[in-house]
């Protein structure tokens, strides 16, 4: 088992990995309340079970939330334990940082993504309409439980998709995080506890260091994180990708576009690609022309958006990164190089 700390506005927020985590262990005796994920495979007595995924991100969990609480008689000594993957973490947060103006918080991540992405740095949210996030909190759990122990119930796509997040950290932010990543590549496909431990460990202390010095996304750094999302989020919903692949690809083509500027190799972007491969991740897709212009529509409305330019984190070399203009035309002739010429 292994733990960090990282700071925030409403103090600390511990992060343990390990295996047989027990939430009650971090609770100091206070009285817990559960929401759970049905597709986790958990089952706690007297939580309320939500379906996971996508479409639990609504105002009506919201509701069904807020009057699970309250019929409980929850107050601001209680902690709501949120056990699941990133979409149940997300509205859960959402839920625990309004309901009587925040109560005590503590995530348990199930799947691999939301223990190095979506449990770490206090987003919440629900989608309205069709657009994701659009309402939301920064509210920062005290605690994080990634218990590697889910990873083994996850379907292959769905563990493999979550290395982009990790491939994305090493790329802009660590390039030390990158070697381990390609020395332990054939150690994290099958599974093998100590390397996905540590991979878990890495990411997230990862993550939580740009959180520490960006929490509310003002200072332009936490931006960071969003290498690979603007093409990605373009191409996820029509592509039939999942994020994590969407991101892969994104990270791939926004690459390109990095070494055309010069900042990064040739050499350096063909080993991201490599590392990419090697953990079973797509670096292109053969979209159609109807499905090219659907994703240029999307790029129009990115929230990165600002006139003719979207504001792009790109990697500088390995390891580092540097926020860019460019220009919506240059993300366009990016996503041209998706169509399939077959
Ligand atoms: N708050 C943030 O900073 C942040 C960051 C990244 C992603 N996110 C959000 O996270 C969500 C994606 O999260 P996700 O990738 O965890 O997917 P998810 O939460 O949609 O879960 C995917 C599916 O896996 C099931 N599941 C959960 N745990 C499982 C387990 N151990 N074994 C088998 N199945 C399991 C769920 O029931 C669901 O059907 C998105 O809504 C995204 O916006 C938030
Ligand atoms: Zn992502």
């Amino acid at each position: 088992m292994r733990e960090f700390f990282y700071r925030h506005s409403r103090g600390v927020t511990r992060v343990v990995v390990g295996k047989g985590l027990r939430p009650e262990d971090y609770l100091a005796g206070r009285r817990a309340v559960y929401v759970v994920d049905g597709g986790a495979g958990v089952a706690v007595e007297g939580a309320l079970v939500l379906s996971g995924g996508e479409e639990v991100k609504g105002l009506e969990t919201l509701t069904k939330i807020y009057a699970f609480l309250s019929e409980r008689g929850v107050d601001r000594g209680s902690a709501l334990v949120a056990v699941g993957g990133g979409a149940v973490l997300d509205v859960a947060t959402f839920a625990a940082g309004t309901y009587m103006r925040g109560i005590g918080l503590v995530l348990v991540p199930t799947t691999l993504l939301a223990m190095v992405d979506a449990a770490i740095g206090g987003k919440g949210a629900v989608d309205w309409g069709p657009i994701k996030n659009l309402v939301g909190v920064f509210y920062q759990p005290e605690a994080v439980l990634c218990d590697i122990g889910f990873a083994a119930g996850l379907p292959d796509r769905v563990y493999r998709a979550a290395f982009a997040e990790l491939v994305k950290y090493g790329v802009v932010l660590d390039r030390g995080f990158f070697s381990w990543l390609s020395e332990n590549a054939e150690a994290l496909l099958r599974r093998d506890e100590g390397a996905l431990e540590q991979a878990v460990y890495r990411g997230a202390s990862i993550k939580a260091s740009v959180v520490e010095i960006d929490e509310f996304e003002t200072r332009g750094i936490r931006q960071v994180l969003n290498f690979g999302h603007t093409v990605g989020h373009a191409i996820e919903r029509i592509s039939g990708l999942l994020h994590g692949e969407a991101v892969a690809v994104g990270m791939a083509v926004e690459g390109e576009i990095a070494a055309e500027r010069g900042l990064m190799s040739g050499e350096g972007l063909r080993a991201v690609k490599d590392l990419l491969a090697r953990l079973g991740l797509p670096t292109s897709a053969c979209l159609t022309e109807a499905q090219v212009a659907e994703a240029k529509k999307l790029v129009a409305f990115d929230k990165k958006r600002r006139g003719d330019v979207v504001l792009m984190p790109m990697p500088v070399g390995l390891g580092k990164w540097v926020l860019e203009e460019v220009s919506v035309r240059e993300v366009e002739e990016a996503l041209e190089g998706l169509r399939c010429t077959a």
